[in-house]
């Protein structure tokens, strides 16, 4: 099995993405708010790059089925319902709704990622249950692509280390695995940071953003690893979560 690791969604063409398995990851805090939001029982998640985009497809829903939620510069968009804390996706907030999300980045590589064979949405919340469902036979044929959204387009340690966490996993399950300079790296800060996760989120920029911003609890959500036993996928334009008979 092929794996590699993207910092950003800059690589993430048709053609790279064509027939292969995606993972996307926006530790802090877009993949971790979708895991919430579908524990919590929304029906769905359907990721837009653009507030207005977001805001013009509300209009064809009824009002109590849709939830707006996203962030723009961390904080809540003027007019939405919800910001882009995982602590706002209560099941009293998003039982039974579709939530029509738009963040700075996890959003935006979602977007990026369609045309792909199947889109996942990794965090730490979630690495055991989707690991074993990256691993299944029916899947571990597949290459594999996991996105580490980033900030800005650009690098972030918390998405990279989760990414390598997740490959750290692939290669417990004992097949032979052909990574990328990216991964091999990411190999590297799961194993420098992966028990003291606390550190990785003190050294992290975005971490630290999220603090000075007043989101500074969030983070211990973001780290909970593996509380929502949860995979979303995302296909036909909208994230669900998948179900029993379908992870096999
Ligand atoms: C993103 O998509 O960039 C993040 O989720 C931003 C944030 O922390 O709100």
């Amino acid at each position: 099995m092929k794996v590699d690791v993207l910092f950003g969604p800059g690589g993430m063409g048709p053609a790279e993405m064509h027939g292969r398995v995606v993972v996307v990851i926006d530790v802090l805090r877009a993949s971790t708010s979708i895991v919430v939001a579908l524990a919590n029982g929304a029906r769905n998640v359907v990721p837009f790059e653009h507030a207005d985009e977001a805001a013009e497809r509300a209009k064809s829903y009824e009002r109590r089925e849709v939830v707006l939620a996203g962030e723009r510069r961390m904080q809540r968009i003027p007019g939405f319902d919800l910001g882009n804390s995982p602590r706002e996706f209560t099941r009293e907030a998003v039982d039974g709704k579709s939530i029509l999300f738009t963040t700075s980045n996890g959003t935006v590589a979602l977007v990026a990622a369609q045309g792909a064979e199947e889109v996942f949405v990794g965090a730490y919340v979630n690495v055991s249950a989707l690991l074993s469902v990256l691993t299944s036979p029916a899947r571990a044929r597949n290459d594999l692509v996991i996105v580490a959204a980033g900030k800005d387009r650009q690098f972030s340690l918390e998405d990279a280390a989760c990414a390598g966490r997740f490959v750290r996993g692939l290669m417990d399950g004992g097949g032979a695995l052909e990574l990328n300079d990216a991964a091999c790296a990411t190999v590297m800060l799961d194993k420098r940071y992966g028990r003291t996760l606390h550190r990785m989120f003190k050294d992290a920029e975005h971490a630290r953003a999220l603090v000075s911003a007043g989101y500074g609890d969030d983070i211990a959500v973001c780290a909970a690893i593996d509380a929502y036993p949860v995979v979303p996928v995302y296909a036909d334009r909208l994230i669900t979560r998948m179900s029993a008979a379908q992870t096999r």
